[in-house]
């Protein structure tokens, strides 16, 4: 049965989708089949992958109108895209019973189908991530290495938590991904330090260096072993894969 993970992290901007991405294209190079969830509304994941327009998306699956339709983007990496109509469908599907666990419900039936399903979040703490979580065995959390980076991390512990209790036991923080890391950069060690304090083992010890072949790639529409796989980011990702792998026992 395949390992079901959210990257969560209600900041903006902090590394989510290149994370699940790259994670997922790191996972197929080393030999698992892999399902990339795009459950964000702005859609950036299945943009970066240059992924034509589907009739169905992840927001006809929740309203369930159909069975999801996952597109193969390369042996071993399916997509299942977003689209801006899944803006309305925190408000859509307010009133609708067990709202909390439709896409546990969607992902049922594929979860044989795969090793690992990656769920890219949306950049907030609604009833969408709400969906992923309630999905997920373990959650992965990006932070950037930045100033202000760990400013309401007390609020996504509080939400792992919550979800925790109250609607799916089995929820884990695999772990923090420190992204977009200078080592030249005074700022970026001492966050990286604080993060660490913080978080202690959780961190893993790949940190993903800023790198520019990880934001050209997706204007080429390209995950990163396809546009630069001699990059730094190429090397990081593989490596902190290998980490992931180990924690989740993939
Ligand atoms: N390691 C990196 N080096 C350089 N640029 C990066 C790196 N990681 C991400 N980026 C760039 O930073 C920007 C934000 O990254 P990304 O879209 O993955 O964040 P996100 O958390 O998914 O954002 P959102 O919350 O809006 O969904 C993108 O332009 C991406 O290409
Ligand atoms: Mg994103």
């Amino acid at each position: 049965m395949g390992i079901v993970i959210s990257l969560l992290n209600h900041k903006g901007g902090v590394g989510k989708t290149t994370s699940a991405v790259n994670i997922g294209a790191a996972m197929v190079e080393l030999g698992k089949r892999v399902l990339l969830i795009d459950l964000d509304p702005q859609a950036n994941l299945t943009i970066s992958l240059g992924i034509p327009r589907q009739k169905v998306t992840i927001y006809e699956a929740l309203r369930g109108e159909s069975e999801i339709v996952p597109y193969t983007c390369k042996p071993g990496l399916d997509v299942v895209v977003s689209s801006l109509d899944l803006s309305g469908a925190e408000m859509e599907l307010i009133n609708e019973a067990g709202r909390e666990y439709l896409l546990r419900e969607i992902l049922s039936q594929v979860v044989d189908d795969y090793d690992f399903i990656l769920i890219d979040c949306p950049p907030s703490l609604g009833l969408l991530t709400l969906n992923a979580l309630t999905s997920s065995r373990y959650v992965l959390i990006p932070l950037q290495t930045q100033f202000l980076a760990v400013q309401g991390l007390a609020k996504i512990k509080q939400v792992i938590d919550k979800v925790r209790s109250r609607l799916n036991t089995d929820l884990e923080m695999a772990g923090v991904i420190p992204t977009m890391y200078d080592s030249r950069r005074v700022l970026n060690r001492d966050v990286l330090d604080i993060i660490q304090k913080y978080f202690e083992d959780k961190v893993f010890k790949t940190s993903i260096r800023e790198n520019v072949s990880l934001a050209e790639a997706p204007a080429h529409r390209k995950d990163i072993f396809e546009y630069n796989p001699r990059s730094p980011g190429a090397a990081d990702y593989l490596e902190l894969t290998k980490e992931i792998l180990e924690r989740t026992k993939g």
